[in-house]
């Protein structure tokens, strides 16, 4: 790893996504594991809502508080000093836009230089607002985990022409709402491939194959050790690595030279 990284912004996203270099990013919940991504060289730094999932034992985001995230975004800015910091806007905490402003405002006060949050049509006004605020946002479109159950499960999404149509809509509708960053979950490749070409901002793709702007996993699954089962875009690096950091360092490299995800961890 060189000695004189940059600190990444969402600006230096963009550009990467203009030279055609992959966008590695992880999720961390905590200080130390950070650090480790931090010294694994990944680009973006994810605190997700899946806490609820890997860190509360949950069986749904649903029940994740912007306190929770506020929480856990203040230990992991303390482990890191490179990558770009996202934190998840929490199920329910931007129904409006006041519930907007105050959520986006407690994770960027703990250390957050980017907010994500799910949706399509429904939150461009909102991302237009938060933007216009000094907030960036990175959209999320596809598997919505916090639409699970309108969803009717955790499915990939996209596969019938009406739901392919609508996600590259909304894409292009986010974008033009001042997004500056894009997470796809479980979509066929074929679309999520055609969504980033038509798009300037990073397309970051999870269960949406390899031929996206960069990758996101959940750092639990990355070292094998997320309960229950595994979906398919998941992919336990710690298996051949033999310690954490080889293991992250492994999922970065396979990032970066495009041969993660293969086929095997896509839909089509
Ligand atoms: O909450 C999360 O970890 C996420 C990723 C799975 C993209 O949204």
């Amino acid at each position: 790893m060189s000695q004189d990284r940059a600190i990444r912004t969402v600006p230096a996203m963009a550009a990467m996504k203009e030279a055609g270099q992959p966008i590695t990013m992880l999720t961390a919940y905590d200080a130390s594991f950070a650090r480790l991504v931090d010294e694994a060289d990944v680009d973006c730094v994810l605190v997700g809502d899946s806490l609820g999932n890997v860190i509360q034992g949950r069986d749904s985001t649903l029940p994740v508080t912007v306190e929770h995230m506020v929480y856990h975004v203040e230990a992991v800015s303390r482990g890191l000093t490179h990558p770009l910091l996202i934190a998840d806007l929490p199920f329910m905490s931007y129904h409006d836009r006041a519930s907007a402003m105050q959520a986006a405002a407690a994770v960027m006060r703990a250390g957050a230089g980017m907010v994500k949050l799910e949706g399509g049509s429904g939150v461009v006004p909102l991302v237009a607002e938060l933007v216009a605020q000094g907030v960036p946002v990175c959209g999320h479109l596809g598997l919505t985990p916090q639409h699970v159950h309108r969803l009717g499960g955790y499915r990939v999404q996209g596969r019938d022409e009406a739901l392919a149509r609508a996600l590259q809509e909304d894409a292009r509708a986010l974008e033009a709402a001042g997004a500056g960053m894009l997470v796809m979950e479980c979509v066929p490749s074929a679309l999520a491939r055609a969504i980033a070409e038509n798009l300037r901002i990073p397309v970051i793709g999870i269960g949406a194959g390899v031929d996206v702007d960069g990758q996101v996993l959940v750092i639990y699954d990355v070292l094998g050790i997320s309960p229950g089962r595994r979906p398919r875009f998941v992919r336990n690096f710690m298996d051949e690595a033999g310690s954490i950091p080889a293991a992250l360092a492994a999922f970065v490299e396979a990032v970066r030279e495009r041969r993660f995800p293969d086929d095997q961890y896509s839909y089509s």
